[in-house]
């Protein structure tokens, strides 16, 4: 079995307490665990003069790299080109789109200095990993220092209409880099669909039936590969955390009301004023509920330095305050409001104690609240997931109540069925969504993954065939500006 490489612009760190490691990080672990291998990205740290060679850590077979950056590469490569422009570009919000060249720059002078790092670490059969949007450039600055691995590519958030991408100056720079990896996975078949037409109508590409593009003598792979959660142990730590004293308190303190959660990183995809708004209609719609229902969302801050994340933050709390301000009552809070990041224990049982689940985005890669919020409930009792149809988990969770995040009195009334469905439905429901969520768990997807990329070396076979080799499907002929 290859060694495996994994890049990330985030890397956990290893001497830290494991209890708050998201599900993605304990796949993405174990992967690594049973192949070898290093995991490389960004340490989180901000230095004046970073040393170029990572600061290595190694836990058993893994080994954990861990790059500095200097206070203008984060402003400029994270904060700048990867969250001020591809993150709301891909989330179609192209209103909070700002390009700034210096920033593009930074970006890929970034993306240079990890290609080195990983370079000078890696062996020649070592299967790369390739993490997100942060790291799209990373396949074509290794391709130029030579190496000749196999590299995969995997698009967290989503992926948007051609018309979308083509408002970011320099898209075919970015596309063409992408389409240096051997493979793409996107998480849903609409994403990659999305990236087809790009290439299609920019390029005059067209796949080879299975999935794959070619163009000269390379060929890349794009496919979709939801991602999913650890199901199965996820469900298990929401039943052990039912009983612990921090859930109980909590759920004593509804005094027999019923509950609604949202859990999300404060992000403008997120719609969360949107979501709040929904909640006071459905209040007023339906004013029996006062006193008897209570919306607990936990949002813990994100990005702050970006400056429409501190204006979604404030848009945040005042929807809460004018929400509670207009119907809560000295022994009621509507919307419980808070900002702290709980650990997954307490989030799994959180989530088996709420009658409802809501999970609103504008638009998400997939969303795995909602799929930890199905795995945690109780199969005799489960609540009710309300998901948006925009959401990249609502093409395989079928049993949730679809809304549509810009209808407000729609998603009102969704949310006011779903408090009052009978457990019948809710049953049939959950077990269709569950059924999901053990067929495709995390490590099913990792492994998906790696086995498509190591087979990626067959499609080298069809790149010598030369298929798809004709004139007018090459770079630079159909190619329209
Ligand atoms: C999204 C992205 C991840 C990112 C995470 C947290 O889920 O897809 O790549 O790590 O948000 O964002 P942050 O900017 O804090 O790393």
């Amino acid at each position: 079995m290859s060694r495996l490489i994994v890049v990330s612009n985030r890397v956990p760190d290893p001497q830290a307490g494991r209890t708050r490691a998201g599900g993605l990080a304990v796949a993405l672990e174990q992967a690594l665990k049973l192949r070898g291998g290093i995991w490389l990205g960004w340490s989180g740290e901000a230095v004046d003069d970073p040393s170029i060679e990572p600061k290595i850590t190694e836990v058993g077979a893994v080994a954990y790299a861990r790059l500095d950056l200097t206070p203008e590469e984060v402003q400029e490569y994270y904060n700048g080109f990867s969250n001020r422009v591809l993150w709301p570009l891909m989330h179609t919000r192209l209103d909070l789109t700002e390009f700034a060249r210096n920033e593009l720059a930074a970006y890929l002078a970034v993306n240079r200095r990890f290609a080195q790092a990983i370079a000078a670490l890696l062996r020649d059969d070592d299967l790369v990993w390739i993490h997100d949007y942060h790291m799209i450039p990373l396949a074509a600055e290794l391709r130029r220092l030579g190496v000749k691995n196999r590299i995969g590519y995997f698009h967290h958030i989503p992926w948007p209409a051609p018309d979308i991408l083509t408002a970011l100056p320099r898209h075919d720079d970015l596309v063409k880099a992408l389409l240096e990896y051997d493979l793409v996975g996107l998480q849903t078949e609409a994403d990659a669909d999305n990236l087809f037409a790009y290439l299609t109508r920019e390029y005059g590409l067209r796949s080879n039936g299975r999935g794959v593009v070619g163009w000269d003598d390379r060929s890349c792979r794009v496919a979709h590969f939801p991602i999913g959660i650890e199901t199965e142990p996820f469900a298990k730590r929401a039943r052990r955390a039912g009983r612990a004293s921090f859930v109980r308190e909590i759920t004593e303190s509804l005094m027999g009301r019923k509950m609604i959660i949202g859990v999300d990183r404060l992000d403008y995809s997120k719609g969360v004023p949107e979501r709040m708004a929904a909640f006071e209609k459905l209040i007023e719609l339906d004013p029996d509920l006062v006193n008897k229902v209570t919306y607990l969302q936990i949002t813990p801050r994100s990005r702050s330095e970006v400056p429409e994340y501190a204006q979604i933050e404030r848009a945040v709390s005042e929807t809460a305050g004018r929400v509670n301000g207009r119907f809560g009552e000295a022994n009621w809070t509507p919307i419980r409001y808070v900002n702290r990041a709980y650990g997954r224990t307490a989030l799994a049982g959180l989530y088996r104690a709420a009658d409802v689940g809501l999970v609103t985005p504008f638009r998400d890669g997939m969303n795995l609240v909602a799929k930890e919020y199905v795995a945690a409930q109780n199969p005799d009792n489960p609540g009710v997931l309300v998901l948006s149809r925009f959401a990249g988990a609502a093409a395989e969770l079928e049993g949730a109540v679809l809304v549509n995040p810009y209808d407000c009195e729609g998603m009102a009334r969704s949310i006011a069925k779903a408090l009052n469905m009978p457990l019948e439905e809710r049953l049939a429901r959950w077990r269709i969504n569950w059924e999901r969520l053990v067929d495709n768990s995390i490590d099913v997807w990792a492994e998906t993954f790696l086995v498509a990329l190591e087979d990626s070396q067959l499609s080298f076979a069809g790149r010598l065939l030369g298929f798809m080799k004709s004139s007018d499907q090459r770079f630079g002929h159909s190619h329209r500006r």
